[in-house]
């Protein structure tokens, strides 16, 4: 057992706050890694605010990458010394997903048996299985991932929610591939990196649809061919319009809205697909539309987990495509803070100042 500097949400609503943490050596299955990047995302905001559904005190944190310290017996996936960016759940390799050779569908996944505590014995929940807000996270070794050691962790650490997720969103679940037209509703963190995604992939037209004009801008950087201010402009007749009268190929959903969700379904061409990868709130209910209009149309409605992304596949390529400089994931990291500054980072991303902090360990 060790003790480390994190950073906890105690309880709903209240500043995160540092303290000092026990993290115990890795048993069977489990890796200790030194944290050196972790960005900060919504879901953070959100386990502080108390929206998501598990016990308090959780320790926060959760794009994350870091050096492996130690591995528990039995131990195969990673080593002492690997570089790796760590992932939400480590797959079975066993259930009936896993064995059709869909793990990302995995039924089983799971993340460290042992639990680090605060100082007086209480356990902590890792958020998303992780908590790297922290010098040093106890995790399932199946949640590593080791990439090129040469990549700058702030910016690879990113792959391990919010870019992976957008990314994944447009290729793995939508489809996405040269020639197809796309247009992405919401273009923060996710819908951003759906825009990278969708550029790589090859797709001809990418349109970039939001309320707000820096995050439009920033579209513009990574590869929108086409950008729709959606509170001047209706954004479904300006997506048909710049896709020839048809709707876009593969329409991309990243705000997490019904409103938003029913001007994807009507902006995608007939036989279009539809990814919701924004996430929703507990409350809210699929838009009530005429059912004639979902049956005259082909296509698909999907939802996007994680971007069904596998990292042991994903990540990898994607640093790679990150260190040739075809992959702009440096354009996701609006400023690298210290463990100290979490606080304040949230009050920048929730004015949508920011695409990302990442906090340097
Ligand atoms: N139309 C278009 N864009 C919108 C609208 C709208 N009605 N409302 C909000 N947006 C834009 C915002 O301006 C912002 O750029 O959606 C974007 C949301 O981005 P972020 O707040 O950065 O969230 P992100 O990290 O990209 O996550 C997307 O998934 O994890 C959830 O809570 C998260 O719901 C959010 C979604
Ligand atoms: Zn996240
Ligand atoms: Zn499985």
């Amino acid at each position: 057992m060790q003790q480390v500097k994190a950073v906890i949400a105690r309880a709903k609503g209240a500043p995160v706050e540092l303290v000092t943490i026990n993290v115990p050596d890795p048993g069977p299955g489990e890796a200790v890694v030194k944290v050196q990047a972790c960005g900060v995302c919504h879901t953070d905001l959100h386990y502080r605010e108390g929206g998501i559904n598990d016990e308090f005190p959780f320790l926060l944190g959760h794009e994350a990458s870091g050096i492996v310290e130690a591995v528990g017996p039995g131990v195969t996936e990673v080593a002492p010394g690997d570089f790796v960016v760590l992932n939400w759940r480590a797959v079975c390799g066993q259930c009936r997903a896993c064995s059709r050779g869909e793990p990302q569908y995995c039924f089983a996944t799971h993340n460290a048996k042992q639990k680090m505590t605060l100082e007086d014995g209480t356990e902590l929940s890792p958020a998303l299985g992780i908590g790297a807000f922290a010098e040093k996270t106890l995790v399932a070794a199946g949640q590593c991932t080791k990439v090129d050691p040469r990549a700058r962790p702030a910016a690879v650490g990113l792959l391990g929610c919010g870019v992976m997720a957008g990314i994944g969103a447009a290729i793995n679940t939508g489809g996405v591939t040269r020639g197809k037209s796309v247009a992405v509703i919401g273009c923060g963190g996710v819908g951003a990196a759906a825009i990278a995604g969708s550029a790589l992939a090859g797709a001809a037209e990418i349109i970039a649809v939001d309320i707000d004009a820096k995050k439009l801008a920033t579209a513009k950087r990574l590869g929108a061919t086409h950008t729709v201010d959606s509170s001047a402009t209706d954004p479904v007749e300006a997506i048909r319009e710049l896709t020839g009268g048809f709707g876009a190929d593969v329409v991309i959903e990243a705000v997490g809205r019904p409103e938003t969700w029913k001007q994807a379904f009507y902006a995608r061409d007939l036989a279009g697909t539809v990814v919701l990868v924004g996430v929703p709130t507990p409350e809210m209910k699929v838009p009530d539309l005429p059912l004639i209009d979902v049956f005259g149309r082909g296509g698909s409605l999907k939802s996007s987990w994680y971007g069904d992304c596998l990292p042991s596949r994903d990540f990898p390529t994607l640093v790679n495509l990150y260190r040739q400089g075809r992959l702009d994931l440096d354009a996701f990291v609006s400023e690298e803070i210290g463990i100290g500054d979490i606080e304040a980072a949230f009050e920048r991303m929730h004015h949508g100042d920011v695409l990302r902090s990442v906090v340097i360990l």
